[in-house]
């Protein structure tokens, strides 16, 4: 979500004749686009901030934007305003359209703080692409869920979808630019449509896009487990170009902590819900997100999640510790749990998961499968990486020629997450 604001944000200085550049010396402008979802981000986003002060005395034109969800948290508008005042604009994550009114007035050297939430429309800019094969593409915006730990519904408003021909012109246009694969992108993807007509629903945009006509990709993330329907579990079955890989954040594998994180769901309704999808979707990738440490997480809790992370078999899982969010209900829970522990049960877990990622490597060596490559791994030499339909990264050797392309590419070896093969076949 992040990387495609930041898109958005290039696309509307490029509309304004700036081009990037690779030093914050020779920058005319600045734009921090900022992440709070956990502390050390927030943390390292003011020193960069504060280092902007010696930059402005070389440059006093230069100009500073700070944006993204850290600005849209209560009181942090007021603390860069009085704290870093060197900052020419504030603006939060609904409203990054008036950018370029914003920095008119600071060429005028008239300051701009706003961060109201007023859901600017994507037509209404131009947007920069970074990611090709691939091109990244919002459905709804904000979080109506409320989990306890998370700052998202705070500081990026209430669930809002976009309307779905909107959504239908510019993913038909991005194809007819040439795009392989289409990421659809929402904190909660499933429940799309909620707020627009009646029969608008995520399986109905997966049946709309999957019905599209050329050989493309289509991959969505996030899925709340209490909203994934049969339906969507249909839609993805129905059409050869939505892939099998369903980004299912489970957060906890006991049912106590799912509780006071109110996911609304427990363990055994989660294994359901894996069983339904690889019931459809054999070969589905599942993948997730999990934390450690929450309030009051005993040792019984955590190998809870442990045994939930053996069993679910994630094809990849990003693992956090929990950060404590001001604002968040649990921020003021007892019993936080020291960072000691925090810290040896990640390693835990990033231990048990790398396991688990191996053991499923493993069944992968020998087998074809077919992968849209995606652009250079620059760690070996004319090596390209791209991913399966499951979402498992692969790397292989081949120019660069062949970024944008589908290949077929035999496994050779695993080194638990990373896959090496070759291309056995490649189209045209
Ligand atoms: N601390 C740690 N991780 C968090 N996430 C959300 N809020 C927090 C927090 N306070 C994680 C969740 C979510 C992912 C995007 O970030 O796992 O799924
Ligand atoms: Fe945060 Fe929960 Fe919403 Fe995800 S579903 S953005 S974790 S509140």
């Amino acid at each position: 979500m992040n990387v495609h604001d930041s898109e958005k944000i290039a696309g509307i200085l490029e509309g304004m004749g700036y081009a990037s550049c690779d030093s914050v010396e020779n920058a005319d402008i600045i734009v921090f686009n900022t992440c709070c979802i956990r502390e050390t981000a927030e943390q390292k986003i003011y020193g960069h901030i504060g280092a902007v002060k010696n930059l402005k005395r070389k440059n006093p034109n230069l100009i500073a934007v700070v944006c993204g969800c850290m600005s849209q948290q209560e009181g942090v508008a007021d603390k860069i305003k009085e704290s870093y005042p060197y900052v020419d604009i504030v603006l939060g994550t609904a409203n990054l359209n008036m950018l370029e009114q914003a920095i008119v007035s600071a060429r005028k050297k008239k300051k701009y703080y706003n961060v109201d939430f007023m859901q600017y429309r994507e037509e209404d800019f131009n947007q920069s692409r970074t990611s090709y094969p691939n091109a990244w593409v919002n459905i709804n915006y904000g979080c109506n869920n409320f989990c306890t730990y998370c700052i998202v519904p705070y500081v990026r408003g209430r669930e809002h979808s976009r309307p779905m021909q909107d959504i239908l012109r510019e993913v038909r246009q991005l194809l007819d630019d040439g795009y392989e694969e289409i990421t659809l992108l929402g904190q909660n993807v499933n429940s799309y449509g909620h707020d627009l007509q009646e029969g608008e629903t995520f399986a109905k945009l997966l049946h709309e896009i999957g019905k599209l006509e050329g050989k493309f990709r289509l991959r969505f993330m996030t899925s709340h487990p209490k909203d994934l329907s049969q339906d969507v579990i249909d839609a993805i079955a129905q059409h050869t170009n939505i892939c099998d890989n369903i980004h299912l954040p489970v957060q906890s594998g006991s049912n106590e902590i799912l509780r006071k994180m109110n996911r609304r769901y427990t363990r055994e309704d989660y294994f359901a819900l894996v069983d339904k999808i690889r019931s459809k979707l054999p070969s589905v990738g599942i993948t997730t997100d999990i934390m450690v440490g929450f309030p009051e997480e005993t040792e019984q809790d955590f190998e809870d999640t442990l045994d939930l992370v053996r069993r679910v078999k994630y094809s990849s899982a990003f693992c956090f510790v929990y950060s404590r969010r001001k604002g968040t209900p649990a921020y003021s829970m007892e019993n936080q749990v020291p960072y000691a522990v925090k810290k040896e049960r990640i390693t835990r877990l990033l231990a048990c998961q790398n396991e688990v990622t191996k053991e499923i490597s493993q069944t992968m060596v020998g087998n074809c499968y077919e992968v849209l490559v995606e652009g250079a791994n620059f760690r070996y030499q004319n090596t390209m990486c791209g991913r399966t339909e499951s979402g498992r990264l692969v790397n292989f050797k081949c120019d660069d020629s062949y970024i944008g392309k589908f290949v077929t590419v035999l496994i050779e070896r695993a080194s638990s997450a990373t896959l090496w093969g070759k291309i056995v076949k490649s189209e045209d």
